[in-house]
């Protein structure tokens, strides 16, 4: 089953402080760094993950006209231009639809009710689709309207966990709306399963692990998020981790996060690059002047 259509990865749980916000930041940055053309699209109100990549802050996205953002694709009264709605991030082949706080009158609690508007935002990707390789998509910390848009237009719902989230009821709760999506508006959505994020190395956790793989087993990920300050440290730089340290520990369990989740869309998606570019050497270009000024002198 091989299509042109971009690979799309939705981001959710119904909680906050998951790591949602901060695995599509990070997917996003590496699908880049690969060369693939990556939109992000924030549908959370809280707009965090807007506001945490280059150029964006809090104040731009606060004093950002609403049919800038993503609520242009839910608000019939306006105009969903993609040449609007998409801002390129300061980061070479990553743009974003970002969020807004005019958002939250859209996450309607029964999204089942609200026909038009569960399909916008698999429109809005079906129109760009010949423009990316990748799209990630961030959500609310609930299972409404918005997270429902999302998964409408998805092909993959993956689900970070706090490694001492000993909840599950949130995890039934998030396959169980994926399967409404699945058998009402979008049959190709698949529940790629659990990322353990914030993981340390204590031996609860191990036992929390292992709980979840008993529980679901093949849906929760063999790459794990640790919990690690490079993570809030590349926030604050406002620059995805892979794209700032790809080779601190941090920075490989982002590849190796990207590498399992290619892996489990199978062969569904072969326009999506996986080769990791190799650095270009500075050293040429230094030899070069060197030569010239030679010459000069001579
Ligand atoms: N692996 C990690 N290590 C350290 N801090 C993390 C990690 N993942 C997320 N965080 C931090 O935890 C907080 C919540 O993460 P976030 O991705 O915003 O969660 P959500 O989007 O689910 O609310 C943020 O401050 C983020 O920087
Ligand atoms: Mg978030």
């Amino acid at each position: 089953m091989s299509h042109a259509r971009p690979l799309v990865l939705v981001s959710s749980n119904r909680k906050g402080g998951c790591g949602k916000s901060t695995t599509v930041f990070n997917l996003g940055g590496e699908a880049a760094r690969r060369l693939n053309r990556t939109l992000l699209i924030d549908t959370d109100p809280q707009a965090s993950l807007s506001q945490s990549i280059k150029p964006f802050g809090s104040r731009i996205i606060e004093e950002l006209p609403p049919d800038r953002s993503v609520v242009a694709l839910f608000d019939d009264r306006m105009d969903p231009d993609p040449e609007r709605v998409i801002h390129r991030t300061e980061f070479d082949r990553l743009d974003i639809v970002p969020a807004c706080d005019a958002l939250t009158r859209f996450n309607y609690p029964d999204p089942t009710e609200h026909g038009f508007l569960q399909d916008s935002l698999r429109q809005f990707v079906y129109e760009v689709s010949d423009r990316y390789e990748v799209v990630v998509i961030d959500t609310p910390p609930n299972l409404q309207m918005l997270t429902f848009a999302a998964l409408v237009a998805a092909d993959y719902c993956l689900t970070p966990v706090p490694a001492e989230d000993f909840a599950s009821q949130g995890i039934r709760a998030v396959r169980q709306f994926v399967e409404l999506v699945q058998a009402t508006r979008n049959h190709d959505l698949r529940w790629m399963g659990i990322l353990i994020s914030m993981l340390q190395r204590i031996a609860i956790h191990q036992v929390y692990r292992e709980m979840l793989v008993d529980t679901y087993p093949q849906f929760v990920l063999e790459a794990v998020v640790p919990l690690a300050t490079p993570y809030k440290e590349s926030v604050s730089l406002k620059t995805p981790m892979t794209l700032h340290k790809p080779n601190n520990a941090a920075g490989k369990a982002v590849v190796a996060l990207f590498d399992e989740v290619l892996q489990r869309t199978g062969e569904s998606h072969p326009n999506v690059l996986v080769e990791i570019p190799k650095p270009v050497k500075k050293s040429r270009s230094k030899k070069t002047t060197t030569t010239t000024a030679k010459k000069k002198a001579a």
